[in-house]
């Protein structure tokens, strides 16, 4: 795809993830935020996404914890969701088809599992499905108990890709968590286990306090941050990571403009998701792709993949 820049310009907005995956434009729906794809359409077509992330599934189905999870923080949102889902029997039967017929747009399934076996039975479930254009990994959940096991201690990444890898050729991304000090050492066990590309990143651990009621605001006590808060923290995890590895990075954290994904594309992640800023504006992601060609015409570029990188490190 190509979008027409300020001057007439047509820029070549497509972003090679890996194992044929090629996007038409970097911006990516992030797991979470647009439930299967179809809140979507009321608003824009989903096609003029790069790609969508469906919400995460287990093998079973999840209500998910305890209400409030979630809490409004200044320039942030705080969610203690608790991967509340369908599970994957019905996901199968009926929301996947439903995110299939979407139209032109690739579908990711984003799957999470309780331990490295059940995480490969689910990658070999839904790989199989042709329409499944790639299968995100989410061993970062901070809101269920043992949803950390596998984001923080490198061999663990790698022994769950690694069980995915060998039950699916589909593309494997892996979704990693920011709450370590330096991600690299998990970026590279990602891809030591198979991963063709990483996301950077889930949300930062963190809380609220109703000091009156002297309660926390999420009934689990704690939960994960996402939105413009986010942004510096994840965006140097993620410049780290595109040092590290040689797979493809996405950046996801705090994107709300076409200007805050250019500072991912900047610094080497080869597509963005956007997640928290859709639920402030439901349009906010076709406007991202939209200006994010204009951008790029008034900077000269007539391909996204010759920015992609061309940060100058000091
Ligand atoms: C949730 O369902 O708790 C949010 C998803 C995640 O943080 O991975």
């Amino acid at each position: 795809m190509s979008a027409q820049g300020s001057a007439g310009t047509a820029v070549d907005l497509r972003t090679d993830l890996g194992r044929g995956l090629v996007l038409r434009n970097p911006i990516v729906a992030a797991s979470g935020c647009c439930g299967y794809g179809t809140e979507l359409t009321p608003f824009y077509s989903p096609e003029v996404l790069g790609a969508i992330v469906g919400k995460t599934i287990t093998r079973a189905p999840r209500e998910g914890n305890p209400s409030p999870r979630m809490a409004e923080t200044p320039a942030g949102m705080l969610n203690s969701i608790g991967l509340q889902n369908p599970g994957i029997e019905r996901y199968l039967e009926r929301l996947l088809p439903d995110m299939q017929a979407l139209g032109e747009v690739p579908v990711v399934a984003n799957v999470a599992g309780e331990d490295a076996a059940d995480f490969a039975a689910l990658t070999e479930r839904v790989g199989e499905v042709p329409g499944v254009a790639a299968v995100e990994l989410n061993i970062s959940c901070p809101n269920v108990s043992h949803g950390l096991d596998f984001a923080r201690v490198p061999e663990r990444t790698t022994e769950v890709v690694r069980a995915c890898r060998e039950r699916t050729d589909k593309p494997l991304w892996a979704k990693l968590s920011p709450n370590v000090a330096d991600l690299r050492p998990i970026a590279e066990a990602a891809q030591a286990g198979g991963a063709d590309a990483i996301t950077v990143s889930n949300t930062l651990l963190g809380m609220a306090v109703d000091w009156r009621a002297r309660r926390p605001k999420l009934a689990r006590g704690f939960g994960g941050l996402s939105g413009p808060a986010i942004r510096p923290v994840v965006l140097l995890h993620a410049r780290r990571c595109v040092e590290a590895v040689d797979i493809p990075v996405l950046g996801c954290g705090g994107v709300r403009t076409a200007e805050d994904a250019l500072e991912y594309l900047c610094v080497g992640c080869k597509a963005v998701q956007v997640g928290t800023a859709g639920f402030q504006d439901p349009l906010r992601l076709p406007t991202i792709v939209e200006r994010l060609g204009r951008l790029l015409a008034e900077l000269g570029c007539s391909r996204l993949a010759d920015y992609v990188g061309s940060y100058r490190a000091p």
